[in-house]
């Protein structure tokens, strides 16, 4: 579905992503893990359109995306839950949820619905304010809002970042459950350990390249991954 080839991304004179090759199936779940500054947000933002790439190709089912703006990408199916949790706060989650469904004319409802049903949380603070949320419950609409797209592609940058254990296992649980539903994610994650049992596919990002590739239970029983992500080695 994604293929993503030698993509080359600088920041003025700082090579943030030097050449990197990946894919993302149809259906699948796909993790980029590695330390902070990698580049894992700078590769989601370049597939997004959101910084320009300097080289290299993204195709989303066989469509060169490099040279498209944002908004025709998310509308061929793309959108990026970005890091940290950018909820409107003086609007309320049912408002929040309406803005993810811009760029459609269609009717609104059965999606509506079918959030709800993932988040129920979120149902019944559908007239609260999105700033009075707790940070997982911000998360969650960050994500409910993003799926009102109707993304084909979901990526998700860190959406466990400091949130508590239990929030952190309701997070993964529906991440799983979205993608039953047949929308593939690309998933960013400092949590090693959980974005590793979810994935089909895994990729470990340093300094700007790809350094180990594998499904998630390789990753899990590589020893050199362990010993440097997963805090833990044989
Ligand atoms: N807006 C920016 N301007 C300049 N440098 C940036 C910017 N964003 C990120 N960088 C640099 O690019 C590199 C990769 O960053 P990033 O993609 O955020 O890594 P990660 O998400 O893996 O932590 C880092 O060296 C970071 O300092
Ligand atoms: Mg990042």
């Amino acid at each position: 579905m994604l293929k993503v080839e030698n993509l080359r991304v600088n920041y003025g004179g700082i090579r943030a992503v030097k050449g990197i090759s990946f894919e993302v199936p149809d259906h699948s779940i796909v993790t980029l893990i590695g330390a902070n500054g990698a580049g894992k947000s700078t590769t989601l933002r370049a597939i997004s359109g959101l910084v320009k790439s300097a080289s290299g190709s993204i195709q989303f089912d066989g469509t060169e995306l490099l040279s498209l703006e944002t908004p025709a990408i998310i509308s061929r199916g793309i959108t990026l839950v970005p890091e940290g949790r950018h909820v409107f706060p003086d609007m309320t989650v049912l408002e929040n949820i309406k803005i993810g469904a811009y760029l459609r004319r269609d009717s609104l409802e059965k999606d509506i619905n079918w959030v709800y049903q993932l988040f129920p949380r979120l149902k019944e603070r559908s007239w609260q304010l999105a700033g009075t949320l707790s940070g997982g419950e911000q998360q969650m609409l960050a994500v409910a809002r993003a799926l009102m797209s109707h993304p084909r592609l979901l990526m998700m940058d860190e959406p466990s970042l400091g949130l508590a254990p239990l929030i952190v296992r309701d997070i993964f649980s529906i991440i799983r459950e979205i993608n039953r539903h047949g929308v593939t994610v690309l998933l960013i994650e400092q949590n090693a350990n959980m974005a590793l049992h979810i994935a089909d596919r895994a990729y470990v990002m340093e300094t700007g390249t790809i350094t180990v590739s594998g499904s998630g239970k390789e990753l899990l029983a590589n020893d050199a991954v362990r010993a440097a992500y997963l805090g833990k080695s044989r």
